[in-house]
């Protein structure tokens, strides 16, 4: 492609409210994760370019369900969910999953007011372009914020006087810790209903593989996060002294994935020495799983009233409809 093309691109339809959300310094937030005892890189730092690339390959493996079971269970009950969206204005959390959101929007014509919620202003505003362009009379909007802080909804002319419903797909709720989740639902409460996605419990038969899949794509997904480390905090993680794992903690009701260190070794970053013993463990991701009725309690706790919960025939994945009590 000609660099001359980008030029001859029409300005973006979208409208832009950007909240400008503080993002915790990389550097600080590697050092401090580093620094615990039980060692720490928080999930949000997985995704850059590379990883995001790896993320969208998990969800096409054949172990990972979650995506193409959510799918499934979108298309099949469509038109009931569009009963349910009415005409209010579609705020999704998280823009990552435009193949979803489009599921209902095609099957809820009335719906003519998108609003996708993300921290990362540039996959935001694409997403929103590319949705604007491909359903017919819809206006897309998107508010560059963090999610997980009070969203400041009432602030979007567009949204005055105008009753919302929230889309939270993919089960990205499953990084939280239960507690954080209460807090969370709170917090999105100004939303009015939720639909939100929830990976169900199962049995570690089928949870650890589709955590740790035979092709490796999940273990350099995490292991990408030493790489992304060792380029930009100029750290020399050697990546064949560390490897990948996931473990179902049945009693937690988690997945519990970490990088393991193969030897003991010490490793640089910056002025900062951080020293790991074989078979220490860095932390990088919980992954909560729930039964329908374990979420719908957490849902109440938080103020919200179960009204509907679609599943798959095999029991694999949940859709909570909530509603504000
Ligand atoms: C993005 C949190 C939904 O827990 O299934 C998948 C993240 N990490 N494989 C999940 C993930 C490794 C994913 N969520």
């Amino acid at each position: 492609m000609p660099i001359s093309s980008r030029s001859q691109a029409t300005p973006s339809p979208v409208k832009l409210y950007d909240f400008h959300p503080p993002v915790e310094d990389f550097r600080s937030a590697v050092l401090r994760g580093l620094s615990q005892s039980q060692k720490t890189i928080s999930p949000q730092f997985l995704y850059d370019k590379r990883g995001s690339e790896l993320f969208d390959a998990i969800c096409q493996l054949p172990e990972y369900y979650l995506t193409r079971t959510e799918m499934g269970i979108l298309r099949a009950h469509a038109q009931e969910m569009a009963i349910a969206l009415g005409n209010r204005a579609l705020v999704e959390l998280g823009s990552g999953s435009s193949q979803k959101i489009r599921i209902l929007l095609d099957a809820a014509p009335q719906v003519k007011t998108y609003v996708g919620v993300d921290i990362s202003r540039q996959h935001l505003q694409e997403a929103c372009a590319a949705l604007m362009q491909d359903v017919d009379g819809l206006e897309a909007i998107a508010v560059c914020a963090d999610y997980t802080q009070p969203l400041p909804l009432n602030t979007i002319p567009e949204l005055h006087n105008r009753p919302t419903i929230g889309f939270f797909p993919g089960s990205s709720i499953g990084n939280l810790e239960p507690a954080e989740v209460i807090a969370f639902l709170k917090t999105v409460a100004v939303l009015g209903d939720l639909i939100v996605g929830v990976d169900l419990k199962k049995s570690a038969a089928i949870l650890e593989p589709a955590y740790d899949d035979t092709q490796g794509v999940s273990a350099a997904f995490a292991l990408n996060v030493l790489t992304r480390i060792n380029r930009e905090l100029g750290a020399d993680f050697d990546l064949t002294e560390f490897a990948y794992r996931a473990h179902y903690n049945e009693i937690e009701g988690r997945i519990e994935m970490a990088i393991v260190s193969l030897c003991d070794q010490t490793v640089h970053l910056g002025n900062t020495k951080i020293s790991f013993e074989q078979g220490e463990t860095i932390r990088t991701e919980h992954s909560y799983k729930y039964t329908i009725d374990e979420f719908q309690l957490l849902a109440m706790k938080a103020g919200f009233q179960p009204v509907q919960v679609w599943t798959d025939a095999d029991q694999l994945f949940s859709l909570h409809h909530l509603k504000q009590l």
